[in-house]
C-alpha cells in the first residue's frame, strides 16, 4: 500500500486502537433538509471536535464546514437519486477524484446496492472510482445496504460487504445485525457500522458496543447523535465505547452526565436570555472606547463630514 493511501487511511481509522468514530452529516443527499439536519452548518460547529472523521458531501463541506478544520473529510461522491423519486438505487458517480483532492478529501465515499435493480452500475461504478482513487493514494469506503427494506441479515450484509472489498473498496460501511462476526469475518477490509434510524441513546449505545465487540472497527452515526435531544452528550458517550473502552452503563452514564449538564445550562440561558446580549453590548461599549482613546479627533470628524 503506498504511503498517501497509508497516511490517509491512518487519519480516519486512529492507528493506535484500530478505531474510528465518523461523524454522518451526508443525509442530505437524498433526503433533503432531513429532521434536525436542515442547518448543517449550526448541528457540525458544537460536535465536530469529539468525531475522528466527518462523512460530508461537497455542498455541505463547502457552506457548512470551516476549511480551518483538521478533521479529516469523507466525501461522498455518489448521487443522483432522492426519496421521493422511482429507485433510490439507481447512484452514480458525481464527484470527480480532482475535486475531491481539491477539497482535500481523505477518502471518498460511494454507496452500492447489491440485489437491486441498479446492482450492476453501482458495483461498476465501485470498481472504477477504485481505478481512479488507487492513482492519487485516495482510499475508497463503500456504503452497502442503504434503503434495502429486505434482508438487512447476516447472509445479504457478508454478501454485499465482500462484493464490495473484492472490488477494492478499502473500507466497508454496512448496518448491524444479528451474528455480525460473521459478516466481519468474510469481508477482508475494515467494516465501519452505520448509526441507522434514531432509537433511544441507551439503545444506540448498546448497537455500537455490539458492533466494536463483534469486530467493527467502528462506527459511522448520524441521526443518533444529531436527532438526540443532547448531541453533544451522545457523541462522546459512543466514543467513550469506541476510543475509551467504556461498556454500555459506563457510557449511558456519562450520556446522562453531560445531558443533565446540558439541561442546566439550557435553563440558565432561559431564566437569563438577556445573558448573551449584555455581554455583547458590554464588549461593543468597551471596543467603541478604546477606539476614542485611539482616536480622540473620531466623532469630532464625523460631525464636521455631517456639517459638509
Ligand atoms: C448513508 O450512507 C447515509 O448517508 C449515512 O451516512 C449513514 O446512514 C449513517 O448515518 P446514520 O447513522 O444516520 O444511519
Amino acid at each position: 500500500m503506498d504511503w498517501g493511501l497509508k497516511n490517509r487511511l491512518s487519519r480516519i481509522i486512529k492507528p493506535h486502537n484500530n478505531r474510528a468514530l465518523m461523524l454522518a452529516v451526508d443525509h442530505g443527499y437524498f433526503l433533503g433538509p432531513t429532521e434536525k439536519l436542515e442547518n448543517p452548518k449550526k448541528v457540525i460547529a458544537p460536535i465536530l471536535k469529539y468525531c475522528d472523521s466527518l462523512m460530508v458531501t461537497r455542498g455541505v463541506q463547502r457552506t457548512s464546514v470551516s476549511p480551518t478544520s483538521d478533521t479529516p473529510m469523507v466525501l461522498r461522491v455518489s448521487g443522483g437519486s432522492s426519496i421521493i423519486g422511482d429507485d433510490l438505487s439507481q447512484e452514480d458517480i458525481t464527484v470527480s477524484l480532482e475535486e475531491a483532492i481539491r477539497l482535500n478529501a481523505s477518502a471518498v465515499a460511494m454507496s452500492i446496492f447489491v440485489g437491486s435493480k441498479y446492482e450492476y452500475q453501482t458495483i461498476v461504478n465501485l470498481g472504477k472510482l477504485v481505478n481512479e482513487a488507487e492513482k492519487y493514494g485516495m482510499p475508497v469506503l463503500a456504503v452497502t445496504a442503504v434503503g434495502k427494506e429486505l434482508g438487512k441479515d447476516a447472509r445479504y450484509l457478508s454478501l454485499a460487504c465482500r462484493v464490495a472489498a473484492e472490488q477494492g473498496a478499502h473500507i466497508v460501511k454496512t448496518y448491524y445485525c444479528d451474528n455480525f462476526e460473521k459478516v466481519v469475518q468474510s469481508c477482508p477490509v475494515p467494516i465501519i457500522v452505520a448509526g441507522g434510524k434514531k432509537i433511544p441513546e441507551r439503545d444506540a449505545l448498546q448497537l455500537t458496543y455490539n458492533s466494536i465487540k463483534a469486530g467493527a472497527v467502528g462506527l459511522d452515526m448520524g441521526r443518533n447523535i444529531w436527532q438526540s435531544e443532547h448531541p453533544v452528550a451522545m457523541i462522546q458517550a459512543a466514543r467513550s465505547i469506541i476510543h475509551g473502552n467504556s461498556n454500555v452503563e459506563q457510557a449511558y452514564s456519562l450520556y446522562k452526565k453531560l445531558a443533565a449538564q446540558d439541561n442546566q445550562n439550557k435553563s440558565k440561558k432561559q431564566n437569563n436570555p438577556n445573558q448573551n446580549k449584555s455581554k455583547k453590548q458590554n464588549k461593543s461599549k468597551k471596543q467603541n472606547k478604546s477606539k476614542k482613546q485611539n482616536n480622540p479627533n473620531q466623532n469630532k470628524s464625523s460631525n464636521s463630514n455631517q456639517s459638509k
